[in-house]
Parts: C-alpha cells; structure tokens; sequence
C-alpha cells in the first residue's frame, strides 16, 4: 500500500480508502451478517488500508466501530458524516451535536477525524455554511471533530456546482467529489482548486454501475452518443473499452477504473466500495498497481472530454 498526506490536514493516509456506504454497504445490500461485514472491514486494514469512510445514513457506523474495536486509535483515519439537508433544519445546533454524538458512540471513540456534510447540492449550500458550519466549528474546538469536509451529492449534481462554490470559501479542509473515467469534470471544476489551496480530496464513483456491469457500460455508452457527448466512432458498440485491456494494460474494466483514478493530479484517496471479499482484494491490488500506459489515457481524456452530466451509475 501506497500513503498520502491529505492536503492540509497533514494526515498520513493510504491510497485507497474503504467506503462503506454506496450501493453495496459492506454487504449490507445482500443481507450479509455483521461478523461477515466486519471480516471484510479487518480484510482492508490488513491489506494496508488506514481511511475508512462512513456516514449516520449508512447503517454501517456500528461495524466499522465493532471491527477497529482492538486497533490503536492512532493508527485509522475515521472519516464519517452528518446527513443532510438536517431533519430539523430550525435547530442545527441541536441535530448536529446529536448528529455526532451518535456516531461516536456507535463508532465506539471519542473523536472522528474527518466530519463531513454528507451530500449537500447546490441550492442548500448557503444553509450548510452559514448555519451548519459553525456548529461543526464549535465540537472541533471541542476535540470531537478533527478536521471538517463537504461531500457533494454527485447524481444531483454531476457537474460539481456546490463544490465550487464550497472551495470558493476556502472553509474545508477535506472534500469529496465524483469522478470515474465516464465523467472527468472534476479534473478543471475542482482538482485545479483543491490543488491550489492543498484541499484533501476524496474520489467517490470510480466505479459505481456501468464500470463494473458490461451491460450498463453499453446502455451508457449508447446514451452518451444519442445526446452528441461522445462521438459515434469512438468506441465499439459491443465492448466499448476494450482498448483499455491486454497485456501491459488493464486486467478487467474495473481494474482500469481504479487505476484512472488513483494518479489523477489532486486525488489523494480513491473510495472503494464492496461487500466482497474478493472484490475487495481485487481492488486495492488495482490501486496499487502501475498507471494505465499513457497512450490508453490520454484516449480516454479524448472520447469522454465532453462528458459532465453522468455519474456511472
Ligand atoms: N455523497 C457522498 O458522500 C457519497 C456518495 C456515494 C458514495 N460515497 C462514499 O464513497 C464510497 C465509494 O463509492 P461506491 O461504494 O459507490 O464505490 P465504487 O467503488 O465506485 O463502486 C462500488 C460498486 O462497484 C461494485 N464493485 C466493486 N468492486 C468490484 C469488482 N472488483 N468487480 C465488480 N464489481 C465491483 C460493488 O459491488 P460489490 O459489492 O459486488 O463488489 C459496488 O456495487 C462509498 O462506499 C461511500 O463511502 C459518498
């Protein structure tokens, strides 16, 4: 395993970070049991990961908090969040403390490192930092919260409208944003930025649906080139990527996935989602491994240049 520091925060991280939200929630998604989606949890910090992303609204707080129960405190970077827009929006204060402590408890620690609002768009941004902000401000004077992020609500907003206000302020230390090969906009709106300000950056969506599903791959290709995104010659029809595979490139689709992601300028920790084990192992293999040649990359930058308003879903 490869380590970063994350931007300003100075946090000493691994390259790959566990997610245990997304479509697949450790497991949770096909009714895995808790000691399962725990051993899959242990199976990541043994492979070297040290950043492990959660939230309140995954229902996954209470396994991360079983599985690094016997793990120095030190030695995880816990990254969790406050759902969002807040249930009771007249008292922020109120939600957000109860917010945390909630997951702390449940997280079994007395402090998170990262504390990020958890999915905000565009319109509600205002809300979140003038009266979110502050709240968050306050129980990190308290020791509670380390460092505070933005997570964007990329389906909603695949074209990154609130992060670029958020980095605007300059307020967070750490961010998350959706970029995949499909949909690279984050590249100008956003990792031009958080590089210039040495922002901590978060890479969600390396791989989501059509990166993993052959038949999600054609349908999204298919549609990228009705609406005049992609041109028609591009790519083959039938396997649209299979440029990216061979000897001396990508093993699978989702081995070129990671690897896009991962020595993207700016990106500090790609999230990998699964409730596989061998998924699991695949993956952090893949964010380990070498670049995709540069030929392969710079084609990708080519056909998907236009692309800003899909998530890979
Ligand atoms: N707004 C937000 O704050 C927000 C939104 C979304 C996600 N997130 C965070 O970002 C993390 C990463 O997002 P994500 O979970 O969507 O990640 P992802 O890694 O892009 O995609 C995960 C999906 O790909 C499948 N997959 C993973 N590895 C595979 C492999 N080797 N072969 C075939 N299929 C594979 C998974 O299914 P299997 O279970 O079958 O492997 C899962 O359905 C989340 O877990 C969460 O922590 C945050």
């Amino acid at each position: 395993m490869e380590y970063t520091t994350l931007g300003r925060t100075g946090l000493r991280v691994s390259m790959a970070g566990l997610g245990c939200g997304g479509p697949s929630r450790l497991g949770r998604r096909d009714n895995k049991s808790d000691e399962e989606c725990i051993a899959l949890v242990r199976q990541a910090l043994d492979l070297g990961v040290n950043f492990v992303d959660t939230a309140e609204s995954y229902g996954t707080e209470e396994i991360v908090g079983k599985a690094i129960a016997a793990v120095p405190r030190e030695k995880i970077i816990i990254s969790t969040k406050k759902a969002f827009p807040l249930a009771d929006r007249k008292h922020p204060a109120k939600e957000v403390r109860k917010g945390l402590e909630q997951s702390l408890r449940k997280l079994r620690t007395d402090y998170v490192d990262i504390y990020h609002v958890h999915g905000v768009e565009p319109g509600d941004y205002p809300y979140a930092s003038t009266e979110v902000l502050p709240h968050l401000v306050k129980l990190r004077a308290e020791g509670k919260i380390r460092f505070i992020g933005i997570t964007e609500a990329f389906v909603e907003d695949p074209n990154h409208r609130m992060l670029e206000q958020a980095l605007k302020d300059g307020y967070w230390d750490v961010i998350m944003v959706g970029f995949n090969l499909l949909n690279q906009s984050a590249r100008s709106r956003v990792f031009s930025k958080t590089m210039e300000d040495n922002v901590g950056t978060l890479v969600m969506f390396a791989v989501r649906r059509a990166l993993s599903q052959p038949k999600r791959l054609r349908e999204v290709l298919a549609e990228l080139v009705q609406t005049g995104l992609v041109a028609r010659d591009a790519c083959n029809p039938e396997e649209p990527l299979d440029f990216l595979i061979g000897e001396g490139k990508a093993s699978t689709i989702v081995d070129a996935a990671y690897r896009y992601c991962r020595y993207e300028p700016g990106a500090h920790i790609v999230l990998s989602g699964t409730g596989s084990l061998e998924h699991l192992k695949a993956n952090i293999e893949s964010l380990t491994k070498p670049p995709l040649p540069p030929p392969a990359t710079t084609r990708l930058k080519e056909i998907f240049a236009k692309v800003d308003c899909i998530t890979g879903n």
